[in-house]
């Protein structure tokens, strides 16, 4: 299956679908950060509008939750613009011409101004002993189902101390989740494929 991991830089997810014999492919305006060629450094919008690339059967999408994410509310008037900048790419993303769609993001702004997300899951439904919840909006896609739910439920993001590289470390995909992805996004999203 030819997948797209938007707005991806750690490779995370793409690995997660390469591993189980798919065509997928990161993008994000940072470099892959391991290096892989599989990864279309550039803007998501423009690549979502190249007809040689339309083929793509599912896309995962990881926007930036800067201006939308609910724990910096309380900064939320001091940026209109940048909010509304950061919700019309998340509706561009919402629209691309791509059959199966998960976009992901925390709790935010997406949930009043577009719509709910269709599922909250939490690392600890997947084998990370850790909170953060994580929207999913979902189209043509069943919600993703825990894999390994465990006992511990820290916050190590809130924890984390200031640095440079901060905002990479949070905004991380869990290898867990990720795995999950492949796992079950993928399989359902072939097994409909051959039903359709
Ligand atoms: C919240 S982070 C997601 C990181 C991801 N979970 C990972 O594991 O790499 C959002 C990412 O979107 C990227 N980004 C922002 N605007 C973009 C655009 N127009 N096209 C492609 N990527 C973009 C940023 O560079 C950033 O890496």
């Amino acid at each position: 299956m030819r997948v797209l991991v938007a707005c991806e830089f750690s490779g995370t997810v793409r690995r997660a679908f390469r591993a189980l014999g798919h065509d997928a492919w990161s993008c994000d305006l940072l470099p892959a950060e391991d290096g892989d060629r599989r990864h279309i450094q550039g803007d998501i919008i423009s690549v979502l509008g190249e007809q040689w690339r339309d083929d793509w059967e599912l896309m995962i999408a990881h926007p930036p939750c800067t201006h939308l994410a609910a724990s910096g509310a309380r900064w939320w008037k001091d940026k209109v613009q940048e909010q509304l900048d950061a919700l019309a790419f998340v509706q561009q993303l919402m629209n691309a011409p791509i059959h199966r769609i998960c976009i992901e993001n925390p709790i935010s702004k997406i949930s009043t101004v577009i719509r709910k997300p269709d599922q909250i899951i939490q690392p600890w439904q997947f084998g990370h002993g850790e909170t953060k919840a994580t929207c999913l909006w979902l189209k043509n896609l069943p919600p993703l189902q825990p894999t390994n739910i465990v006992k511990g439920r820290v916050n190590r993001v809130h924890r984390m101390s200031p640095s440079a590289n901060r905002w990479k470390e949070r905004s991380r995909t869990y290898a867990g989740i990720a795995q999950a992805m492949a796992e079950q996004l993928g399989r359902i999203a072939m097994q409909l494929e051959r039903v359709a």
